[in-house]
């Protein structure tokens, strides 16, 4: 028999920012590829290495480890002037990131013209969803629509200019209609980002073919989502969500391997939720523990600095994204931001406007802003957490809340977070 690697996908079980950056960052210690297989610059993984911190948007947090090869997937939007600029900020902070970085010949380019779209689009919307402006939406339109550009169409000058011509044609008019005008640094803008396209082209790669060839080697892989089940395209809170499927089935389209090769699926919850952009949460608190909880956690926005919305931990939620991406275990961070509360609230179902009550998530979103959140109170520990490394150390409070949490939504607590350092982590056997 060939030496048999490992696959493992970490994915968001929230609506993004639960910390994935962290836990793949402290996961990548033990592989030897980390991919991302969706979104693009809308994503901010933070990762706190010593006392730096670093904000990574497209390039996979494992970037971050000494000689993990690190892939963008054809499922992945990628934005070539903002990942250069991500790239050599790396370099220009002494990582070796030289031959480490690949891209797919099948990844989606995310032109200019794409995030002058998404805010002109998000600006005229009678409904606006709240994005990040990063042009994901319509990048992901072109994508369906069939009339995107692909890396590999970098490699054809005379097949890039047509496709750049019909797209800017369309986009034009688009803009006009939008009421936008102005797109006058449209064209020096997509020079700029064309400019890079050699540049581009040297880091390119088959992800799929290349990813299984690892596997059938031996080697070991991640797969990092980016937001979170709650954002996916079709299992989350349509329409305010992003465009890609952020969850598992994703890792495996994203990347270009077969489903058979992942071996597990790690969803990653923070202990509380939180929300940014438009869109229900239906464990909301109220205003006063909001802005409390908020400060506490830190909690505003990687990419675009907005305030995120915060709430109790919603375990409808949790069995949703445990039944979606097929979870094998959870991670749960920031358990340390709940340290000083003397009560915790978990959601264990909603009772929907008609008075009924639902353990299962909605499809219909509409439904879902005028639910009912049904809780359960629990004590709260009440003593620091950031110093425990061993499960046993931890109060008993927080040990009885992570058990409900783990019950509740059908899945194994295999690591809890417990401060942004890396070794703030601990494993659960
Ligand atoms: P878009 O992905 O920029 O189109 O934004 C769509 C929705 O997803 C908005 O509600 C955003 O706030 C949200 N979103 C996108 N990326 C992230 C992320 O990385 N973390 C949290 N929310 C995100
Ligand atoms: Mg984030």
């Amino acid at each position: 028999m060939p030496a048999q690697g490992s696959c493992t996908v970490i994915v968001g079980c929230q609506w993004g920012d639960e910390g994935k950056g962290k836990i793949v960052d402290v996961l990548a210690e033990g592989v030897d590829i980390v991919a991302r297989y969706q979104g693009g610059a809308n994503a901010g993984h933070t990762v706190h290495v010593g006392d730096s911190q670093f904000v990574l948007h497209q390039i996979p947090s494992g970037i971050l480890h000494a000689g993990k090869r690190c892939l963008l997937g054809n499922g992945v939007v990628l934005d070539i002037r903002q990942f250069f600029e991500e790239y050599d900020a790396l370099v220009a902070r002494g990582i070796d990131i030289e031959g480490r970085v690949g891209v797919s010949l099948r990844a989606q380019l995310l032109m200019p013209y794409h995030r002058m779209l998404d805010k002109a689009a998000e600006d005229s919307a009678s409904t606006k969803i709240g994005t990040t402006g990063r042009g994901i939406g319509p990048a992901y339109e072109d994508k369906a629509g069939r009339r995107g550009v692909r890396v590999a169409d970098l490699a054809n000058p005379q097949r890039l200019e047509k496709l750049i011509e019909a797209a800017k044609e369309k986009v034009c008019d688009r803009l006009d209609q939008l009421g936008a005008g102005a797109t006058s640094e449209l064209d020096a803008a997509m020079d700029e980002a064309l400019a890079l396209g050699d540049r581009l082209l040297v880091l390119a790669t088959d992800t799929g073919p290349e990813i299984s060839a690892a596997l059938r080697d031996g080697k070991r892989v991640l797969l990092e989502g980016a937001q979170g089940t709650a954002l996916d395209l079709d299992h989350g809170t349509y329409p305010f969500v992003t465009s890609s499927n952020t969850t598992a089935g994703g890792a495996a389209t994203g990347t270009g391997i077969g489903p058979t090769l992942i071996d597990a699926v790690v969803g990653v919850v923070k202990a509380y939720t939180t929300r940014v952009g438009e869109g229900p949460l239906p464990s909301a608190f109220e205003p006063e523990m909001d802005e409390h909880v908020r400060a506490l956690g830190g909690e505003f926005g990687a990419t675009t600095g907005r305030p995120r919305r915060c709430g109790w931990f919603d375990s409808v939620l949790s069995r949703h994204a445990a039944q979606v991406n097929g979870l094998t275990g959870l991670a749960v961070t920031k358990l340390d931001v709940l340290d000083t509360l003397s009560e915790l609230q978990i959601v264990t179902a909603y009772r929907m406007p008609d008075g009924s009550v639902t353990h299962s998530f909605p499809a219909d979103t509409w439904s879902l802003a005028g639910v009912e959140p049904v809780f359960e109170t629990l004590p709260g520990w009440e003593s620091p957490t950031g110093h425990v490394r061993h499960l046993k150390d931890l109060p008993a409070n927080a040990r009885v809340y992570l058990d409900r949490l783990e019950e509740l939504t059908g899945a194994d607590v295999q690591w809890i977070s417990v401060g942004t350092k890396r070794s703030q982590i601990i494993p659960v056997d």
